[in-house]
């Protein structure tokens, strides 16, 4: 399994880091097998699989729920877990214990928070207690209502240099990685060229050190909003309406099922039945 380290090395190597969101089994299983890099267990879980608004009412027991069956799925995989809204900024002991059973007794191998200055000291705490953070700064969705919308970040020169100050503050205090979701490809550039730890980005442009997609949208299974950022490589909604319509049609024809998916008793048996 890679580790803190590897992906470190990958950034020194210049070999680009892959990663995408994962939520349940079959997707882990697949994601293990397409060999990714790193599984992020987003929070994005509330709006692609559970169907919210936003990932505002995503909740601890969410994430624990859906990291123990992506944990069961590739447990050979760096599994990233997104810290819900809210259970970082409480009381230090309240997050330490929340980070806490999402590596313990969930399986991830580091958590992701969002946030700059004011998460600083959250992200030293947790590193000096085991705990490998990813950082998440720009288009930051758990402040969709402080922000008022989704959108590209800092565009302009003051919020860009507060990025960038921000990005190193926070490799500074320890993050191992940090993720750029919406910012202009220039400045995620700068980012990653200042700084020693991975940048993994989304709507970030191709000078970064990795990408992340959700991956609902990328292979054409997501039922929302999909940004301008993403590439959609397959589109398994298709298939899969197209596999139900071809049951649907076939068992109201009666031509499912057929003889090889039925079982058979003997004949003596069937006679004695008959009386
Ligand atoms: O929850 C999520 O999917 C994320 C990625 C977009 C980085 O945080
Ligand atoms: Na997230």
């Amino acid at each position: 399994m890679k580790t803190t380290k590897s992906f470190l090395k990958m950034k020194r190597d210049g070999e680009k880091i892959t990663m995408v969101t994962a939520y349940d089994y079959p997707t882990a299983v697949i994601c293990e097998k397409a060999e990714m890099d790193l599984l992020l267990v987003g929070d994005s879980l509330g709006m692609v699989v559970l169907g919210y608004e936003s990932t505002i009412p995503v909740t601890m027991e969410d994430m624990i729920h859906h990291t123990k069956a992506v944990k069961r799925g590739a447990p050979n995989t760096f599994i990233v877990t997104d810290m819900p809204f809210m259970t970082y900024h409480g009381s230090i002991d309240e997050t330490l214990n929340n980070a806490r059973r999402l590596l313990q007794e969930s399986g991830a191998s580091a958590v992701k928070v969002e946030g700059g200055k004011q998460i600083v000291q959250t992200v030293e705490r947790l590193t000096d207690a085991g705990v490998p953070v990813m950082g998440h700064l720009g288009l930051t969705p758990q402040m969709v209502g402080v922000m008022g919308g989704y959108g590209v970040q800092a565009k302009e020169e003051r919020e860009a240099g507060r990025l960038i100050e921000e990005s190193l503050l926070l490799e500074k205090a320890g993050a191992f990685a940090i993720v750029l979701e919406c910012v202009p490809q220039q400045l995620a550039e700068i980012v990653t060229k200042k700084l020693s730890i991975p940048v993994i980005g989304i709507g970030a442009g191709n000078h970064t050190d990795g990408q992340v997609l959700v991956y609902h949208d990328m292979i054409g299974y997501g039922f929302h909003h999909v940004p301008k950022f993403v590439k959609t490589y397959a589109n398994v909604k298709d298939v899969m309406v197209d596999g139900l319509l071809k049951y649907k049609n076939e068992v109201k024809a009666g031509q499912f099922p057929e003889e090889k998916h039925s079982f058979n008793m003997k004949a003596e048996t069937l006679d004695s039945l008959y009386g």
